[in-house]
């Protein structure tokens, strides 16, 4: 018996909302399928059409089921196909989302009945696979769809963000950018302490986007598209960003963030911005600093 589950990519992050805020879109998705064998080995095979670890310990979509497995108790031999349509390392919660597929498989295959926070629990661990860290923002986009707030990590809490602003997605993806565990050097960028007035001007952020979500105001929107500390420590990964931010500004998009740890750039678009001179001006600056970007227009 086989069962298949997709899962959709997203921005962590959002400016401010480091490790706490994601947004799903639909500009790529991955799927798992996964099938029980007729076999007592208990070995997880991997098959994928992307260059993926096969151990299954290493690998973002099958160290949860191995988790899973364990707590559970749980036997059997698998076979998990990986059908990777979210490009890898850039920022896009590539392997969020094939963890969050994966759990979301095993779940229907073994009827565990898991709720989502349990399902972004799990797939969290995928993220330990791939970087280090089990960080859930991604995760919990893919299992939720829309704005995600992780407002807990222990135990996991998920609140999905009510949006009264209707808005696009244009994406800035690098396609001739690899680093090698991006994410995982990404994050050693990070300050480990900040100024209290840093502090400060970031809640100053969150509260303007989560607020302007939620009234659909645009110009909270706006303004809550910023941050002062992960962005700023990790301008080195996409130095092109502050000139498309600013191109955005002067084409009337609602705002433009990081997406994840990049080095893809998300854009908010609505009825009043320019998308293709964004598109123009933004792809050339790409080019200024020696990078293909291809520009993906997506909804949330
Ligand atoms: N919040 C995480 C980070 C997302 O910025 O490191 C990584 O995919």
């Amino acid at each position: 018996e086989c069962k298949k589950a997709r899962a959709y990519s997203s921005s962590a992050n959002l400016g401010s909302g480091f490790d706490i805020l994601s947004m799903a879109h639909t500009a790529f998705f991955d799927t798992i399928e996964i099938c029980v064998e007729n076999k007592n080995s208990g070995d997880i095979v991997i098959e994928s059409n992307s260059n993926i670890p096969l151990e299954p310990t290493k690998n973002s979509a099958t160290y949860p089921i191995v988790r899973i497995m364990e707590e559970r108790g749980i036997k059997a031999s698998l076979r998990v196909k990986v059908i990777k349509g979210i490009p890898e390392g850039l920022g896009l919660g590539s392997s969020g989302a094939s963890a969050a597929a994966a759990v979301m498989a095993f779940n229907n295959l073994f009827k565990l009945n898991l709720s989502k926070e349990e399902v972004v629990r799990y797939a969290m661990y995928g993220e330990i696979a791939s970087s280090g860290s089990p960080h859930p923002d991604n995760v919990a986009a893919s299992v939720f769809g829309g704005v995600v707030s992780v407002v807990s990590v222990n135990p996991v809490k998920v609140v999905e963000i009510p949006l009264n602003y209707s808005f696009n997605i244009l994406l800035f993806v690098p396609l001739n950018v690899h680093i090698e565990e991006k994410t995982k050097k990404a994050r050693e960028m990070v300050p480990k302490t900040v100024k209290l007035s840093e502090y400060i001007n970031n809640s100053r952020y969150m509260s303007s986007l989560l607020i302007g979500f939620v009234k659909g105001e645009r110009d909270l929107i706006r303004l809550g598209l910023n941050d002062e500390i992960v962005e700023k420590a990790r301008l080195p990964l996409f130095p092109y960003y502050p000139k498309i931010k600013q191109i955005a500004i002067k084409y009337d998009a609602i705002g433009s963030c990081v997406s994840g740890a990049g080095p893809s750039i998300l854009v908010l678009t609505d009825k009043m911005t320019d998308e293709n001179k964004i598109a123009e001006e933004g792809t050339k600056t790409c080019n200024e600093f020696n990078v293909e970007c291809k520009v993906i227009k997506a909804k949330i």
